[in-house]
């Protein structure tokens, strides 16, 4: 789009990102050439190769190789398998490159205002961070990084239990809230898990999202046939208080069956924030989770890492958000991978996105740079998504712009 003001060489902050000002014109990747120089950051030709590489990226899909090139052989498929045959994992992707849209034409598309509101919190776009296990594997830096990443791009970001970095770190780091995300809430892990509740919310988290489509491993053939295990020191300090290092074999979890809907009771008796549930693909079990007190749902199939041939998530998302008929929001991951996958997920009824893999791969192509950069392309695509469909704003995105 014409007109494009870029951002005088400065990093967007939450604040710039959420002044919808600075968020009307759209001219891609140039003003993300400039949102991310900061001042004192070395000249392009002097950038060391990561960042070279990370400047080749024009779409989320181009930061994979890239990063492929940079992990461990154990790291990439880690990171980009799934379980089993991994249907699922590329249903995610099909289901969306079949929904087609809907354009509206000469509506004033001059101003773009992609700002949502959850759970009180103003959002200067509806993309997440959803939350992924051991950032480590991806940058020295891991989860700081990624904070500051997503911080710089205006996303909130979902920590994991197995983060391998501590709060304390994590929290200096971002300037936009963070999210929480816990796992086993078992009777007999309580008064650890209370621990971390407590130290999430001393540390400024504004939601807690818990994964409920794991009590056990999924069958993760890649990662087994992987001779290499995880690297030493790889420590996950709100999951296991020991030393999760070499000789560490996968599967990663172990069970956790017995966690049932009396856990999340428990939860939310221990607790005043939000608690969001993630990995709903069932309308009945959406019912169930706003009956029992859930502020919101994430419609996903954990990325197709868990029970191979699920459909797709955003298949599922539809059924969900009916049921579920406005109690609370509904969100939803798996595949997102273009702005007009964000679209057709709002159209669908969507508050908001998350994204794993294209951002671990950001991660390990440009550390924190990379993250933002991953995000903004996402957000400008969604831009432009907007204004080519004729919808200026969140408000006026619905089913349609849908082309059936
Ligand atoms: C490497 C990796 C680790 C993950 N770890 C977790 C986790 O610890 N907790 C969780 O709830 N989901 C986890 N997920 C699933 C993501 O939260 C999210 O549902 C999924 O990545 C979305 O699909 P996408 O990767 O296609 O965007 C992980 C995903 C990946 C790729």
């Amino acid at each position: 789009m014409p007109g494009s003001k870029p951002e005088s060489g400065a990093r967007q902050t939450q604040n710039q990102a959420s002044d919808p000002s600075r968020i009307k014109r759209v001219r891609p990747h140039a003003r993300l050439e400039a949102a991310e120089r900061r001042p004192s950051d070395p000249k392009p030709s002097q950038r060391p190769n990561s960042h070279q590489a990370g400047a080749a990226a024009v779409c989320l899909a181009d930061f994979e190789p890239l990063a492929k090139k940079r992990l461990s052989h154990f790291a990439y498929e880690y990171i980009s398998s799934g379980a089993a045959d991994e249907l699922t994992i590329r249903w995610n992707r099909e289901a969306f490159d079949q929904i087609r849209l809907r354009p509206k034409v000469l509506v004033d598309v001059e101003k773009i205002d992609t700002r949502v509101t959850l759970f009180g919190q103003e959002m200067p776009h509806p993309i997440l961070l959803a939350p992924t296990a051991r950032h480590r594997l991806s940058h020295p830096e891991g989860e700081v990084a990624t904070a500051r990443g997503a911080s710089d791009a205006g996303a909130t970001f979902v920590v994991a239990s197995l983060s391998t970095r501590r709060l304390q770190d994590i929290a200096p780091a971002a300037k936009s809230p963070l999210w929480f995300q816990l796992y086993d809430l078992r009777k007999e892990r309580r008064e650890f898990v209370r621990g971390v509740v407590k130290e999430a919310e001393q540390f400024g988290c504004r939601a807690f999202i818990v994964t409920v489509d794991a009590p056990v491993d999924g069958a993760r053939n890649r990662v087994q046939r992987v001779a290499e295990q995880l690297p030493p020191g790889m420590e996950t300090p709100y999951y296991q208080k020991a030393n999760a290092g070499a000789g560490v074999v996968l599967p990663i979890m172990g069970s956790m069956g017995s966690f049932t809907w009396e856990a999340v009771e428990w939860l939310l008796s221990v607790t005043r924030l939000p608690v969001v549930l993630k990995g709903i693909m069932n309308p009945d079990d959406a019912d169930q989770a706003v009956r029992t007190g859930a502020a919101g749902i994430i419609v996903s199939n954990h990325g197709g890492r868990c029970l191979d041939t699920l459909p797709a998530s955003i298949n599922a998302l539809e059924p969900v958000v009916q049921k579920v008929a406005g109690r609370v929001p509904v969100l939803v991951d798996g595949g997102i991978r273009r702005g007009t996958d964000v679209l057709k997920a709002l159209a669908l009824g969507a508050k908001a996105v998350l994204i794993g893999r294209p951002y671990l791969y950001g991660l390990a192509v440009n550390g924190a740079e990379g993250v933002a950069k991953v995000v903004n392309i996402l957000r400008e695509e969604f831009q432009m998504a907007m204004a080519l469909t004729g919808r200026p704003d969140i408000r006026s995105i619905d089913r349609s712009v849908l082309w059936e």
